[in-house]
C-alpha cells in the first residue's frame, strides 16, 4: 500500500524526524493510527484552549476547581521544608498547576518549577507569562517528551522530586501503556519522591462522550488540525473535508476514543509515500481512558507507589491523586 517508507528523509531537524517516522509507521499500521501527542502545534494549542472552555467539556473545570479550592490540601501533602524540584509533564498553560505555584511562593517555599512540555510555543508562553505574575518564581522550562526530559530534570539537581502530571494526560494512554509509564516514572525517581496525577473517574456514559464530541465542533478540528500538520510540515495531501471525527466510549473498559472516518475512497500521498483509504475505514487519533479509584489505587500498588491522598471536586468526578515512591 505504501511504498518505502523508512527511505523518507523528512528534515535534518531530530522532532521532525520522529514527527515523520511516527506518521509513516502509524498510518501503514491496520488499523491506521495516528499519535495524539502530535496535536498540539500553535493551531492544536489554540484549539485545545478552545477545548477547555466549551461547556461540554468538564475535565478542565472539575480540576480547576481542586486546584483553585483545595490548594492547601495539595499543598500540605507536599510541604516537608526541604527544598524540592517541582517538575510538571505535559505542563500546557499550566492553568491549574498557577494557583499551587502562587500559593508555594506566597508562602516562601524553596522550590524550582520546571514545566516539560513536547510544544515549544506553549513553553515560552507559559514562561513569558509566569516571569511577569510570578517574578520571584524560580523557573526552569524543559521542550521534549516526558521522560526525556525527566531524565534531563532529575540529572540537574538531586533534590527532592515531585512530579505533576495534571489534565488527566496519563488517560491518553492505553491502560497497559499507563502502567508501563508509571513503572518509568517510579525508576527515574528516589523513595519519598512524591507525584500528583489527574484521572478522570468513570461517570454516565453520556456526559463522557459529549465532553469529546462537543456541539461546537472545536474537538473535530482538533484533530483534523493534525492531518493540516502533516500536510505544511510533511509534505502531505490529506483533502480534510473528506474526512470526519467520531467519538466512542465504552463504560465497560472506560476507554473514550476519537477517530478520523475516511468519507470516500482516496489515495493521501506524504512525502512521497501513498496510503489508500476505503470509504468508512478509520484513523484511530486518540484514547482518553477513564477510571475507577479502585482501579487507580491498584494501578499505584502495581507501579512502586503507596498512595497518600485523593481529592476530588465537589461532583467526585475528577481525582487527582497523590503518590509517594516506595
Ligand atoms: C491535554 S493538554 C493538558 C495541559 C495541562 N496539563 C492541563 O492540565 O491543562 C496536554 C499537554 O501535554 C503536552 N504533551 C502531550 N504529549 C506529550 C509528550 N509525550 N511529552 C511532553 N508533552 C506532551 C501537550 O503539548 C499539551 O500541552
Amino acid at each position: 500500500m505504501n511504498a518505502n517508507v523508512l527511505s523518507c528523509h523528512i528534515t535534518t531537524d531530530t522532532v521532525a524526524d520522529t514527527f515523520g517516522a511516527d506518521v509513516l509507521n502509524g498510518l501503514s499500521q491496520l488499523p491506521k493510527r495516528l499519535h495524539a501527542k502530535y496535536f498540539y502545534d500553535k493551531e492544536g494549542d489554540k484549539l485545545f484552549q478552545e477545548i477547555m472552555a466549551c461547556p461540554e467539556y468538564y475535565p478542565t473545570r472539575c480540576e480547576l476547581e481542586i486546584f483553585r479550592d483545595k490548594t492547601a490540601e495539595l499543598a500540605n501533602a507536599m510541604i516537608t521544608g526541604e527544598a524540592f524540584d517541582l517538575i510538571e509533564l505535559g505542563a500546557g498553560d499550566a492553568t491549574k498547576s498557577q494557583y499551587l505555584l502562587q500559593y508555594l511562593v506566597d508562602r516562601h517555599t524553596a522550590f524550582t518549577y520546571m514545566p516539560i512540555d513536547i510544544s515549544g510555543n506553549i513553553l515560552s508562553e507559559l514562561q513569558n507569562r509566569l516571569e511577569t505574575v510570578m517574578p520571584d518564581l524560580s523557573l526552569h522550562c524543559l521542550e521534549g517528551d516526558y521522560l526525556e526530559m525527566l531524565d534531563k530534570a532529575t540529572a540537574l539537581s538531586s533534590r527532592r522530586k515531585i512530579v505533576l502530571f495534571l489534565g488527566a494526560n496519563i488517560g491518553n494512554m492505553e491502560p497497559r501503556e499507563a502502567v508501563a509509564f508509571c513503572r518509568s516514572l517510579r525508576e527515574r525517581l528516589q523513595p519519598g519522591d512524591l507525584v500528583l496525577i489527574g484521572f478522570d473517574l468513570k461517570k454516565h456514559p453520556r456526559i463522557i462522550r459529549n465532553a469529546y464530541d462537543d456541539s461546537a465542533g472545536i474537538t473535530a478540528k482538533f484533530n483534523l488540525n493534525l492531518l493540516k500538520r502533516i500536510n505544511r510540515e510533511l509534505n502531505g495531501n490529506f483533502v480534510t473535508e473528506q474526512f470526519e471525527h467520531y467519538q466512542s466510549y465504552d463504560p465497560m473498559t472506560g476507554a473514550c476514543k476519537s477517530y478520523l472516518v475516511s468519507l470516500c475512497d482516496q489515495q493521501v500521498t506524504i512525502c512521497k509515500n501513498h496510503f489508500n483509504f476505503r470509504r468508512d475505514e478509520v484513523i484511530y487519533m486518540e484514547v482518553s481512558q477513564k477510571y475507577a479509584i479502585e482501579e487507580i489505587t491498584t494501578l499505584a500498588d502495581k507501579t512502586g507507589f503507596r498512595s497518600v491522598q485523593n481529592t476530588y471536586d465537589t461532583r467526585r468526578w475528577f481525582a487527582d491523586v497523590c503518590w509517594e515512591v516506595v
